[in-house]
C-alpha cells in the first residue's frame, strides 16, 4: 500500500488492472480501521433481518390472527411490528454513521499516502505533470472515493445480503410464485451490464474534464497580472468556457445514463408486480395461495427492488468512485526514480572534489540526438574551490546545477564526491551537504523567520547572523513584524532583489559544505546590488562553491570559469587567463560590459 515505488502495468487510457485488483489495495486502506469496520459489518445482518420481518407479520396477520379472530395474537403481532420498524431504522442509522466515519478515515489515509508519495517524486515528473492535474487526484478524485462511503454506496454489501433474506424468505413461501417474479432478473442482468460499461466511460472524461479545469484555473489565476497586462481577458474566457462545456457535457452523459437506469429498473419492478398480480390472481381466487401469503409476497417484490434500485444508483457512484480510484492509484504508483540505493553510502563531508565524469543528459525520454542538453562533460571541482559557469542563455548551466543534488539523474558517466557516484550515496546525506539558491527564489506562506529556518537543524541565532551578514537584516528590521512579517503567497509582498538576500540568508544560516548558487540577473537598484555582490562573496567565503555567474564582479573573483557553450565546456580558466585567450568568454564579457 505504501508508496515502495513500485510500478504496474499502467497505460494511457487510465486503466491500473483489473477492477478486483484495485478493490483489493483500496481495501487495504479501509482494513487498517479494522474495528470501525468490523462494527459496520456487524450492523447488516439486523438490517437485512429487520427488511424481511415486516411483510412475514402482515402475512401471519392475515392468515393466521385475523381468520383465527385471536386478539391476543394480533396485539403481539403489532407490538413485533412496530419494533421490527425501529430496529430497522436504528441499525439503517448505525450502519450509516459507521460507514460515513471509516470512509472518511479511509480517505485520509489515502490522502496522506498520497502527498508523501508525491513528495518523493522527481523533478521530472513536475515537469510532465500540470500542477492541476496533482492538484485534482489529490482533492477531487479522493473525494470521490469518500462519496462511496458518503452516500451508503459502499453497503452494497449490505444490500446484498438483504437480497438474499428476501430471496430466501420468497423462497420458503412460494416457490413457484418466486420463479415467476426472476424472470425479470436475466434482462435487468443484461442491462446493467452494459450500462457498466458506458457509464465508466462517462465518468472517466468527467474526471479528465476536471483535471483540465484545475490545470488551467491553476495557470491562469496564477499568471492573471500577465493575462490582464496583455489584454488576453477575452481570449482566456473563451478558453475557459470551452473547458467548462467539456465538463458539462461530459456530467450530462453520465446524468443520462443515471437517470436511464434508474428509471428503467423501476419500471422493471413495477412491471413484475403487474405480472405476478395476473398471474397470482388465479391461485387466490382458487384458495392455493392464502391472501396473506399473496400480500406478502407482493410486499417481499417490492422490497425486493429497492436494494436493486439503490444498487443501479449506488452503481453509478460507485463507478465514479472506481474510475477516481484508478487515478489516485496511478500517482501512488508512479516511479520514485530518485531515492537512496538499498545499502547507502554515508557522506558525512566532502574530502577531496566533486566531479562530473563524462555526463551525458537530457530532459526527455528516450533522447534524440538533438535532446542532449550535456554531451561528455567532464567538470572537477576540488574541495575548497570556487568555480563559476559562464555561457549564453540555454547552454545548460542550471542544468547542470540541477545534477549535482540528484534533482535528476544523469543517463551517461556520472556525479561523483570522492569518486563516489552520487547514486551509491544516501540521499538525504547528498543534499545536506549543499546549499541552494537558484534564481527564482521560492518562499512558502508564513513569517519571514519560518521560511530561514526550513530546516530544524538551524537555530534562530544562526540566522539571525546569516541575516545580518547578508545585509538582509537592515531592512527586515524595517518591516513592521520584523522577522515575524508574513509572507504572502509566491512572496509577492517582497522585491525580487529582498528575495534573493532572503534566500542567501536562508543558505547561509546552514553553514554548507558547498554552495550553489545560480546568481540572479534581475535588475535591482544600485544600492541592493552592491549588497547582493557583498553577499555572495560572503557566502562563498571558506566553502567550494559553483555558482552560475553573472556579474563580473563575482566572476573576477572565483578561482577558475569554466564556459560552456551547448552543453560542452569550450573555454576554462581564471579571469584574466580566459581575458587574455580573446575567445568566447571575451566576446561574452564585451558584450556585457561594453
Ligand atoms: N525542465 C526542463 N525540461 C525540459 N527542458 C529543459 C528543462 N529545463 C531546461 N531545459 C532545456 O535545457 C537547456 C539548458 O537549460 P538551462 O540549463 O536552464 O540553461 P541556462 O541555465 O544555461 O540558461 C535549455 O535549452 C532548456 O530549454
Ligand atoms: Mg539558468
Amino acid at each position: 500500500m505504501k508508496g515502495s515505488g513500485k510500478s504496474t502495468a499502467t497505460n494511457e487510457s487510465g486503466q491500473t488492472g483489473t477492477d478486483w485488483r484495485m478493490l483489493r489495495r483500496l481495501f487495504g486502506y479501509i482494513a487498517v480501521h479494522k474495528r470501525l469496520f468490523i462494527v459496520a459489518l456487524a450492523l447488516y445482518p439486523i438490517d437485512a433481518l429487520t427488511v424481511v420481518a415486516p411483510p412475514y407479520l402482515v402475512r401471519q396477520i392475515l392468515d393466521v390472527a385475523i381468520p383465527g379472530a385471536d386478539l391476543e395474537l394480533l396485539r403481539r403481532l403489532a407490538l413485533v411490528y412496530v419494533v421490527a420498524l425501529a430496529v430497522e431504522y436504528g441499525a439503517g442509522f448505525a450502519s450509516q454513521m459507521a460507514m460515513s466515519v471509516l470512509g472518511q478515515r479511509s480517505v485520509m489515509t489515502l490522502r496522506a499516502d498520497l502527498f508523501r508519495h508525491v513528495q518523493k517524486l522527481p523533478a521530472a515528473f513536475f515537469d510532465r505533470q500540470p500542477v492541476g492535474r496533482v492538484l485534482t487526484r489529490l482533492t477531487n478524485d479522493v473525494e470521490a472515493l469518500g462519496d462511496v462511503f458518503a452516500t451508503g454506496a459502499v453497503t452494497v454489501i449490505g444490500d446484498l445480503v438483504t437480497l438474499a433474506a428476501l430471496i430466501g424468505m420468497m423462497l420458503w413461501l412460494d416457490v413457484r410464485l418466486t420463479l415467476f417474479a426472476f424472470l425479470v432478473a436475466p434482462p435487468l442482468l443484461v442491462l446493467m451490464a452494459v450500462f457498466r460499461n458506458y457509464a465508466r466511460k462517462a465518468f472517466r472524461a468527467i474526471r479528465r474534464h476536471l483535471a483540465a479545469i484545475n490545470t488551467y484555473l491553476n495557470e491562469h489565476i496564477a499568471g492573471m497580472s500577465v493575462v490582464q497586462v496583455f489584454r488576453q481577458q477575452e481570449r482566456s474566457e473563451q478558453e475557459f468556457v470551452a473547458l467548462s462545456r467539456g465538463y458539462r457535457d461530459a456530467n450530462r452523459t453520465a446524468i443520462q445514463f443515471d437517470a436511464l437506469l434508474y428509471a428503467v429498473v423501476e419500471a422493471i419492478g413495477t412491471a413484475a408486480i403487474a405480472a405476478l398480480i395476473w398471474y397470482g390472481a388465479v391461485d387466490l381466487s382458487t384458495g392455493a395461495v392464502g391472501a396473506g401469503t399473496f400480500v406478502a409476497f407482493i410486499q417481499y417484490v417490492r422490497r425486493f427492488f429497492v436494494p436493486i434500485r439503490d444498487l443501479s444508483m449506488k452503481y453509478t457512484i460507485i463507478q465514479a468512485a472506481l474510475v477516481a480510484a484508478e487515478r489516485c492509484l496511478q500517482l501512488l504508483d508512479e516511479k520514485i526514480v530518485i531515492e537512496s540505493p538499498l545499502s547507502p553510502q554515508p557522506v558525512a563531508r566532502v574530502r577531496e572534489s566533486i566531479e562530473l565524469r563524462g555526463v551525458w543528459f537530457a530532459y526527455n525520454e528516450p533522447v534524440d540526438s538533438a535532446g542532449w542538453i550535456l554531451r561528455d562533460l567532464n567538470v572537477c571541482v576540488r574541495k575548497g574551490e570556487r568555480v563559476a559557469l559562464v555561457g549564453a542563455t540555454g547552454s545548460g548551466k542550471t542544468t547542470i546545477l540541477k545534477l549535482l543534488n540528484r534533482s535528476y539523474d544523469v543517463q551517461k558517466g556520472s556525479v561523483c564526491v570522492d569518486g563516489v557516484d552520487i547514486r551509491r550515496l544516501n540521499l538525504g546525506d547528498l543534499r545536506r551537504l549543499f546549499a541552494v539558491v537558484m534564481q527564482d527564489v521560492h518562499l512558502f506562506t508564513g513569517t519571514v523567520m519560518d521560511n530561514l529556518a526550513l530546516t530544524d537543524t538551524v537555530t534562530e541565532e544562526a540566522i539571525r547572523g546569516a541575516a545580518r551578514a547578508v545585509r538582509a537584516e537592515s531592512f527586515l528590521l524595517r518591516l513592521p513584524a520584523g522577522y515575524d512579517t508574513p509572507v504572502q503567497e509566491l512572496a509577492k509582498n517582497f522585491s525580487a532583489g529582498e528575495r534573493q538576500l532572503l534566500a542567501f540568508a536562508r543558505a547561509l544560516a546552514l553553514d554548507p559544505e558547498i554552495l550553489i548558487l545560480d546568481e540572479a540577473t534581475s535588475n535591482v537598484d544600485s544600492e541592493t546590488e552592491a549588497h547582493i555582490e557583498a553577499a555572495v562573496e560572503l557566502l562563498m567565503r571558506g566553502r567550494t562553491a559553483i555558482i552560475v555567474a553573472h556579474r563580473l564582479s563575482t566572476i573576477q573573483r572565483v578561482d577558475r570559469i569554466l564556459v560552456l557553450q551547448h552543453g560542452a565546456v569550450v573555454e576554462e580558466g581564471d579571469h584574466r587567463e580566459l581575458m587574455r585567450r580573446g575567445g568566447v568568454y571575451h566576446r561574452l564579457v564585451e558584450l556585457q560590459f561594453k
